[in-house]
């Protein structure tokens, strides 16, 4: 477990004050002592209202900032109100952007979005990572692969730097219900995952994550997940001390 680089990714969504960067600033002191032997890498994407306030407040080299969203529209600036670029979140201390992210799909982001907004976020050089994820329903239609399909080859094209992309496969329905597949299931996807993207993009190590509902609980038994490169967080990822402890078990 050691040798591969692990992402935890924390997705704080519409939370977050001035000052609850002091959870973030913990878990750079946490770091910076602890579990130097392990590669791992951390982004906190807070709401884009905190986003350059958190990256200039920071002062640990071991935590990394993302943003939530990109709008699609041109790469740089221009006449687009409510509109946030691409360039500006990389100016705001963004190295990462979540893209696809099932609430942003529920709120009208469509394939069509979703691949516009992968090719700008290429373009500027973000780090993307693209949420996939299959509805309730499908699970239980047993309908998850065509679903992840389609969720790919409608949104990526070939010509991406794929160096640039992370995939986190975050089924719906365990997006916030403390719901999570069993390991079984997650290794039947995460084995489709790895092969469909060598065989149809050439990517010979691409880095999936895991999301939903991750915890300290759960960690243990999702670390188990073969081909899985880290865990996208949401709730557990507001409050430094489940942030740690997730990282701690992991390691443990
Ligand atoms: P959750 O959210 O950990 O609260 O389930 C994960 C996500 O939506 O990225």
């Amino acid at each position: 477990m050691s040798s591969k680089t692990t992402f935890f990714i924390a997705n704080w969504k519409m939370n977050g004050l001035p000052k609850n960067y002091k959870e973030i600033n913990k878990v750079g002191a946490f770091l910076s002592d602890k579990y130097k032997q392990f590669k791992k890498i951390i982004v906190y994407c807070p709401p884009m209202s905190l986003l350059t306030y958190f990256s200039k407040k920071n002062t640990s080299k071991l935590l990394n900032f993302g943003a939530q969203d990109i709008s699609v529209t041109q790469l740089d600036f221009g006449p687009q109100t409510g509109s946030v670029s691409p360039k500006m979140v990389k100016l705001g201390g963004a190295k990462f952007v979540l893209i696809g992210h099932s609430e942003k799909r529920a709120k009208g982001d469509n394939f069509d979005t979703i691949k516009k907004k992968i090719i700008s976020a290429n373009k500027t050089n973000l780090k993307i990572i693209f949420c996939i994820g299959e509805s309730l329903q499908d699970y239980k239609k047993n309908n998850a692969i065509n679903i992840l399909k389609k969720q790919l080859s409608k949104s990526l094209v070939k010509n991406l730097n794929f160096n640039n992309l992370i995939f986190a496969y975050e089924p719906i329905w365990s997006i916030g219900t403390g719901l999570v597949p069993n390991e079984k299931y997650l290794n039947k996807i995460f084995s489709f995952l790895k092969q469909y993207l060598k065989d149809n993009y050439k990517i010979n190590t691409a880095k999936i994550l895991y999301g939903g509902s991750v915890s300290a609980d759960n960690i243990n038994n999702l670390k188990l997940i073969s081909n899985c490169s880290g865990f996208l967080v949401g709730g557990a990822s507001l409050k430094a001390k489940n942030f740690i402890e997730i990282i701690r078990n992991y390691y443990t």
